[in-house]
């Protein structure tokens, strides 16, 4: 059977290539950046990385960027210039990918989970304050799919209990809430340029602040904690010493090549994101059973994730849904299984199923849906109408 009949059930895929939920946008002006780089003096970190934070921390309205080789590198390092150690505890959300979490474990901190907002699906502030105990350092919120977290009232609680605040911002390079950046609210933000996300530098990723110390930490962190000229050695050009336990994050100039070309065309990829965002809003109005993703008050996101959740009304579960688009060759994704059901928060922590029914409840509906700058009018359609034929089958 062919014609509208959706291809899980026997009818033809609406298409023969993967369309897949998230992807990177290359063109020649990346490809000549990246040949530049490569006959440059540095092909390790050089002046194009320098340049490259300059850029970003322009565009975040930060005094200091400090680029990473992933966004999983950059929690480790914000964790560590918080002075997170073993006892502490750091409160974030269940709703997110392991490497939010792993700021407090790579620096043997607890991480400790509370609930969500389920519209905003981000860190309840009210949630959070019930998690406070006398260990509580800092909070550690994600602005998921790119919507903003509830930014303020995170950031009352902090104020009232003197926490540190580091923003997985992962999702959210180039969107603003309430005309600021975000990533610019204080203490840190970390942003990952994954090839999904809004900006790529193959692996990649950044920690923004505007504190001077926290910075000069962070920058000695990524390379070995390493003093390159300490006083009193000012003959001895060779007499560098390393004052701690610290890693090799170190970015290359090739990647900042790439991410300085990203960056020329933020604008182009964020403007391409908003028409597909606006198509499907139309598109799924009247679908019922099929929760768009919710609006943000005086914020213009760059949106990472077109989240959808899918209820009773649209006529068949989740499980379904993911499994019948992916027979039309639609790479639908879910993001993600709470924290506290991988076996690693279970076993370590003794988190149990059940503990954060907000986040539960959005999770058994929740399917990104594909969204990137590279799809073309004819990809968006093929969602819509493989949404739409899977709900009229079902109804
Ligand atoms: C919310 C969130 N935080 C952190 C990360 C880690 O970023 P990276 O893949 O650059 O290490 C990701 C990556 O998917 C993410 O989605």
């Amino acid at each position: 059977m062919t014609g509208d009949f959706p291809a899980h059930y026997g009818g033809e895929p609406i298409r023969e290539d993967v369309l897949g939920y998230g992807s990177q946008s290359i063109s020649e002006s990346e490809k000549q950046a990246v040949v530049e780089a490569l006959e440059g003096d540095y092909i390790t970190r050089g002046p194009t990385v320098e340049a490259f934070e300059e850029r970003a921390a322009d565009l975040v309205d930060v005094d200091h960027a400090i680029a990473t080789t992933s966004g999983t590198t950059a929690l480790h390092l914000a964790g560590r210039a918080a002075g997170f150690d073993s006892g502490d505890e750091v409160i974030t959300t269940p709703l997110t990918f392991v490497s939010t979490a792993h700021a407090a474990t790579y620096c043997g901190a607890t991480p400790v989970l509370a609930d969500i907002d389920p519209h905003r699906r981000t860190l309840d502030p009210d949630a959070v304050r019930d998690r406070i105990t006398p260990e509580t350092e800092a909070i550690v919120p994600m602005h998921y799919g790119g919507h903003p977290a509830d930014i303020e009232g995170l950031l009352e609680v902090a104020d009232e209990h003197d926490l540190t605040v580091i923003w997985d911002a992962c999702h959210a390079f180039g969107g603003t809430w309430n005309d600021e950046p975000i990533g610019s609210q204080r203490d840190m933000a970390v942003f990952s340029f994954h090839p999904v996300k809004n900006v790529t530098t193959g692996e990649g990723g950044m920690i923004v602040t505007d504190d001077a110390e926290l910075a000069a930490r962070l920058r000695r962190l990524r390379s070995f904690e390493m003093d390159y000229g300490p006083e009193g050695h000012e003959d001895e050009p060779w007499y560098q010493v390393s004052e701690g336990v610290g890693y090799n994050y170190n970015v290359t100039d090739i990647q900042a090549a790439l991410g300085l070309a990203q960056l020329d065309r933020l604008e182009t990829f964020k403007a391409r994101r908003d028409e597909v965002i606006s198509a499907y809003d139309t598109a799924f109005a009247d679908v019922p059973g099929f929760r768009t993703p919710p609006e943000a008050p005086n914020s213009d996101p760059m949106y990472h994730l077109y989240a959808v959740e899918i209820g009773e009304e649209f006529g068949c579960d989740r499980k379904e849904f993911v499994n019948a688009l992916h027979t039309e060759n639609l790479g639908v994704q879910v993001h993600y299984v709470p924290l506290h059901y991988h076996p690693y928060f279970e076993e370590e922590f003794g988190y149990e199923r059940g503990e954060f029914p907000e986040a539960e409840g959005v999770y058994e509906g929740l399917v990104s849906l594909p969204l990137h700058a590279e799809m073309d009018d004819q990809d968006v359609e093929d969602v819509i109408t493989a949404v739409r034929r899977l709900h009229e089958y079902h109804a």
